[in-house]
């Protein structure tokens, strides 16, 4: 089985040699659960990214998605959320095996992506399968929180201390600072989606628009924002144009405090972009990119 080669440049970038190892077993992997689970495979999805996700038939003859990941913990994570959403708001998960890296997902269909949306629109339904999910958290959950991730920017400031990083320490700090202001002033830490994008909002004629691929950390609401605001940006004509278009859709339909969600924006967009210098992706300047306009975008309000 050949796997294309960007995604497997993708799973060692991030993963080294414990995705080098994962790769060499994928082959075998498909073959198990295709065999385990009775499925008849159709293929992979064309947007690969740090997952093996393959379009599967079951033998009832309904349609699914098998996602094979490396069995780590956020793999086991992404399914404890799926969980926990129940279909609601969410794909239905219909198999799992955490040790081993696998699920069974309902096949949403034709499960067009928000991608294929106009601007305006797109925020719609994004506003809506942001509200579908919004859910407490329960007790004793063990579920990662934004803080645990915010733990990059030490990382960050502690392997480039002499600031000769790609990223000014000026800014991680400045990052690091608005996280604590939201994070502090928080009278809501809910269960989020973590990495609600437009890749990661599907259309099903059955259910509506749904959201898949949850990451299921604990924060502030605003930070659930954010993945969406950046996401599909540097493919167009003027992107910060774009993203300052997007910041206002946003703030208007869904009532937000603008110069809240900016904070929250730095936050996390800087994050992503230390997350992308420890996965060596050559797109983590993107994020960096975004991170300083909506600095610069503060300024206007
Ligand atoms: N349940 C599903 N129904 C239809 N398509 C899906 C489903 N799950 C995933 N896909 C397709 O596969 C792509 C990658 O799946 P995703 O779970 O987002 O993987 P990753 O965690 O690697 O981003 C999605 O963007 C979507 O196009
Ligand atoms: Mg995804």
């Amino acid at each position: 089985m050949i796997f294309p080669r960007a995604f497997e440049m993708k799973i060692i970038g991030a993963f080294g040699e414990v995705g080098k190892e994962w790769l060499g077993t994928l082959e075998t992997l498909v073959d198990t659960y295709l065999e385990k689970w009775n499925l008849q495979s159709e293929g992979a999805v064309e947007n690969l990214s740090y997952n093996y996700v393959l379009k599967v038939v079951e033998e009832n003859g309904k349609k699914g998605i098998l996602k094979l990941g490396i069995a780590n913990y956020d793999f086991e994570n992404e399914i404890r959320t799926l969980l926990t959403y129940n279909g609601k708001g969410c794909v239905k998960i219909i198999k799992e095996d955490s040790k081993n890296g696998a699920m069974l997902l309902e096949h949403l269909q034709p499960g067009t992506m928000l991608t294929e949306v106009e601007e305006h629109l797109a925020v719609k339904h994004f506003s809506r399968v942001w509200n579908a999910i919004r859910r407490k958290v329960e007790e004793n959950s063990n579920h990662p929180s934004v803080r645990n991730w915010m733990q990059a920017f030490d990382r960050y400031q502690e392997k480039f201390p002499s600031n000769d990083g790609p990223i000014p320490q000026h800014f991680v700090s400045l990052a690091k600072a608005y996280f604590y202001e939201i994070a502090n002033s928080s009278n809501n830490d809910d269960l989020l989606h973590g990495d609600l994008h437009h890749e990661n909002i599907l259309y099903s004629n059955n259910y509506g628009w749904l959201a898949i691929d949850p990451k299921g950390v604990i924060g502030d609401t605003y930070f659930d924002f954010i993945s969406f605001l950046t996401n599909q940006l540097f493919n167009k004509l003027d992107p910060r144009q774009l993203l300052e278009k997007r910041v206002n859709i946003l703030c208007d339909e869904m009532q937000l405090n603008k110069e809240r969600l900016l904070k929250a924006a730095v936050a996390m967009s800087t994050l992503y972009a230390c997350w992308g210098i420890e996965d060596s992706d050559p797109e983590w300047d993107n994020s960096f990119k975004c991170a300083q306009w909506f600095e610069e975008f503060m300024s206007f309000i």
